[in-house]
């Protein structure tokens, strides 16, 4: 299955009991309006999003690309297979289609990627790859046996976060490793912008809507964005129908500039 170009997220999913069957119907809306990559991971809520996406996905499995992830503290070569296997059974799934490494811990990458070769023998995973791992963390990795066949790369990356443009995002555009923007949205706090209100008013757009237009103008780059609305994951899936054409870029890049050196790699 190929990865979607626009999927949704699930941190803080899962761990309010009032606020459960809106997200159910959100993601279940996502999906049905082709939003079928889903990321999770076994952090979210101690497992409680992996439990949320297993009822939201019930009944239409086959439609997924079901993303999650590894917490570093159990990276180990046997661990990652038995979080894996944990993650599978919150999932009530057999696989999943990208398995990642939250982000890099004390094990060394090289017994990381065994397990992730271990489980894809198994079938267990269709593909792995990783999270938070700067360029030369990229670079050591590719650099490892079996370390090129690292699937994506899960980063911060929006319009106030625009540090990997100057360095990662070419490196892993040259190697077709997909950059999986996280946080496009920058959780809201960029929604307010003027400039990136004026370019949406004058696209007939939202603020939401182009933020993300303007994360998914490149090729290579797929992402996330979590809504646990109905109206928010409607609005969001209208993104991919919007170009953005100069005019808006160069207001954006204004507002948001892009960077002039190499900058370390930001979390959340
Ligand atoms: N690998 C990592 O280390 C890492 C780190 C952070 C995030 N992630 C992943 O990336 C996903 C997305 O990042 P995120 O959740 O941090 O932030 P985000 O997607 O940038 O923003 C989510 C926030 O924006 C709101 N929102 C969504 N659509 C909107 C719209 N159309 N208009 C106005 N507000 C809207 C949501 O509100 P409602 O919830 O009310 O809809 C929520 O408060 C996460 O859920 C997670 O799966 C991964």
């Amino acid at each position: 299955m190929d990865m979607p170009r626009l999927g949704q997220g699930t941190w803080n999913m899962g761990d309010a009991p009032a606020k459960r069957a809106e997200e159910l119907a959100t993601l279940r809306e996502g999906i049905a309006l082709g939003m079928t990559m889903i990321d999770t991971a076994e952090m979210y809520g101690g497992g409680r999003s992996e439990s949320l996406v297993a009822e939201a996905i019930a009944g239409q499995r086959e439609k997924v690309f079901l993303v999650t992830k590894v917490l570093p503290s159990n990276a180990s070569r046997k661990g990652v297979v038995r979080a894996c296997e944990a993650s599978l059974r919150r999932l009530k799934t057999d696989r999943v289609e990208l398995y990642l490494l939250h982000w890099s811990g004390s094990y060394p990458l090289e017994e990381t990627v065994r397990g992730f070769e271990e489980l894809l023998a198994a079938g267990k995973i269709r593909s792995w790859g990783v999270s938070n791992l700067d360029l030369s963390e990229m670079n050591q990795l590719v650099g490892l046996r079996g370390g090129a066949a690292c699937g994506a790369n899960q980063v911060l990356y929006n319009l106030a976060r625009r540090g990997i443009e100057f360095d990662l995002l070419p490196w892993s555009r040259e190697r077709r490793i997909p950059v999986m923007a996280y946080t496009p949205i920058e959780q809201g706090r960029i929604l307010g912008n003027r400039a990136l209100s004026e370019v949406a008013q004058r696209l007939g757009a939202t603020p939401a809507q182009v933020g993300l237009a303007w994360v998914l103008r490149q090729a290579g780059v797929v992402t996330i964005p979590k809504a646990s609305t109905v109206a928010h994951v409607r609005e969001n899936r209208k993104a991919l129908d919007l170009k953005l054409e100069a005019e808006s870029l160069t207001v954006l890049d204004s507002a948001f500039p892009p960077p002039k050196k190499a900058r370390p790699l930001e979390m959340l």
